[in-house]
């Protein structure tokens, strides 16, 4: 019966009756999460990754991300999913989708290398007719000038991309023969890991192909797990969209993070201010101060579209300005620890300084770019005395921009300490107990919010 149907047309009629095979690579935050909706509406799902032990533990049945159950693995597990590292497995894809990192060098540059090492080992291994659909975040113009190229110089068929309109897998050449081609799109990933008011379904999937025949077949795809897709003319507007999305909210947090600071000077609460103004029923999004920004998007994306910028001749002020409000926080925070502590007739070197919380945010178990890293570092580098606790990480020890070696202290004999410092507010603890039990407690996060006691300073 597909025999009369066109490759595109046989292509969405297999994604309808979930015979369509789906390969995500990057089996980490974002991948993860998507194999698994996939699974759960039938697909037999193939993650990819080069991290050996991931894949072992997946194939085991195992999970090592918090939030998700290995009982949710077991169950994919079970519906056909299965990881591997074995590249050659992409030829009996229909979809892939990269899920892989795209962090900044240490010249805070764009470091692509995941993306290009990725479409180097797909490139072998595409066939005629495939979807490929780039989810990393990243600058305008990734997909077209950074992964299209590898996947069109590496593969053995002489495959391109499609790039003009048309339900076929074949493109004409120059001479008018057709050419065998594959589909490619960009679709940027917008999960907010820990915020349980919305349903992932519910975030709507921005697209946007190649030509229109990678977008409506993208759009199918996602259309299983998404209540709603919403196509984008090419691939760079949806990239685009992506950075627009974590700028507004790293250039709102910078703002607040300034008017906090204004705020302790004037003697007013930030907090008691945005609760009010958010009252407001239009024209007005509450953004929350913090001890700086955390985590693998709001803090890095931005400089994505900075560093593509400069090819433009172009200044992204708004950006840098942001960065170096954000940037500063941790150091503010110290500053206050310090002052706090000279109130009371101390000083940062030799104080026992007990930091609460490692995550980047709230109830979360990923520390990447967290604050709490820079400020244990600050406070050593200060000659403090510096224990954490964080239920989410037993230990720390080396990443990228640390060297920690630490263990969690239990929560326990807090009056040892000469200050305690909230800067991840994780629900699971007592703050009532954490107050009444510690000499002075400096709040980064308000997370004492309603408890009035003398020994408390926001920060
Ligand atoms: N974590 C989030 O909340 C979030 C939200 C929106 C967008 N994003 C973006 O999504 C992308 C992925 O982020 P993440 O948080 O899932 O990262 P992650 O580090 O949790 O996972 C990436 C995975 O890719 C694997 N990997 C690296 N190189 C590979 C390769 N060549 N082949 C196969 N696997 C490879 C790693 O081993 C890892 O398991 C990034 O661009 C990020 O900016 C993340």
């Amino acid at each position: 019966m597909h025999l009369s149907l066109s490759p595109a047309a046989a292509f969405e009629s297999r994604i309808a009756s979930r015979q369509a095979r789906v390969g995500i690579i990057g089996m980490g935050y974002v991948g993860l999460p998507l194999t698994l909706l996939f699974s759960e509406q039938g697909f037999r799902v193939t993650g990819f990754d080069v991290d050996t032990s991931k894949v072992e533990q997946l194939n085991a049945g195992g999970s090592y991300i918090v939030r998700i159950a290995a009982e949710e693995i077991a169950k994919a597990r079970t519906a056909g999913f299965r990881a591997t590292g074995a590249y050659a497995e992409i030829a009996e894809m229909d979809a892939i989708i990269i899920c892989v990192p795209t962090p900044l060098d240490e010249y805070h540059q764009p470091d692509l290398s995941y993306i290009e090492q990725t479409a180097r080992a797909i490139a072998p291994n595409l066939r005629e007719g495939q979807l490929v659909i780039l989810e990393s975040t990243t600058y305008p113009g990734t997909t077209e000038e950074v992964l299209i190229p590898i996947l069109e110089s590496g593969n053995r068929l002489g495959l391109k991309a499609i790039r003009s309109a048309g339900a076929s897998s074949q493109q004409h050449s120059d001479a008018g023969q057709p050419e065998p081609g594959f589909y490619v799109a960009f679709s940027p990933e917008r999960e907010d890991p820990g915020n349980e008011t919305v349903a992932r379904r519910d975030i709507p999937k921005v697209i946007g192909g190649v030509e229109p025949t990678a977008t409506a077949l993208a759009s199918a795809l996602y259309g299983t797990i998404f209540n709603r897709t919403v196509p984008v003319s090419t691939p760079a507007a949806a990239e685009m969209t992506k950075l627009l999305e974590n700028i507004y909210r790293c250039v709102n947090i910078a703002l607040v993070n300034e008017l906090k600071q204004l705020c302790e000077r004037m003697g007013i609460d930030i907090f008691e201010v945005i609760d009010a103004a958010k009252t407001k029923p239009f024209g007005y999004q509450a953004f929350y101060p913090g001890p700086g920004l955390g985590g693998h998007c709001i803090p890095i994306d931005p400089f994505y579209l900075s560093w593509k910028a400069k090819q433009f001749d172009f200044r992204t002020r708004f950006i840098e300005l942001a960065g170096e409000v954000n940037t500063g926080m941790p150091y503010y925070v110290i500053d206050r620890t310090a002052e706090a502590l000279n109130g009371r007739k101390k000083c940062l070197n030799g104080s026992q300084v007990l930091v609460l919380g490692l995550a980047y945010k709230r109830d979360i178990d990923d520390l990447r770019e967290s604050p709490s890293l820079t400020i244990i570092e600050l406070l050593r580098k200060a000659g403090a005395e510096v224990a954490y606790n964080d239920p989410f990480f037993p230990t720390v020890g080396r990443g990228r921009h640390y060297d920690l070696n630490m263990s969690c202290t239990p929560l326990d004999n807090l009056a040892q300490y000469d200050a305690v410092l909230i800067v991840t507010d994780h629900t699971s603890y007592d703050y009532r107990r954490i107050v009444a039990e510690s000499q002075l407690v400096i709040d980064a996060r308000n997370a004492t919010k309603g408890i009035a006691a003398a020994n408390i300073v926001h920060c």
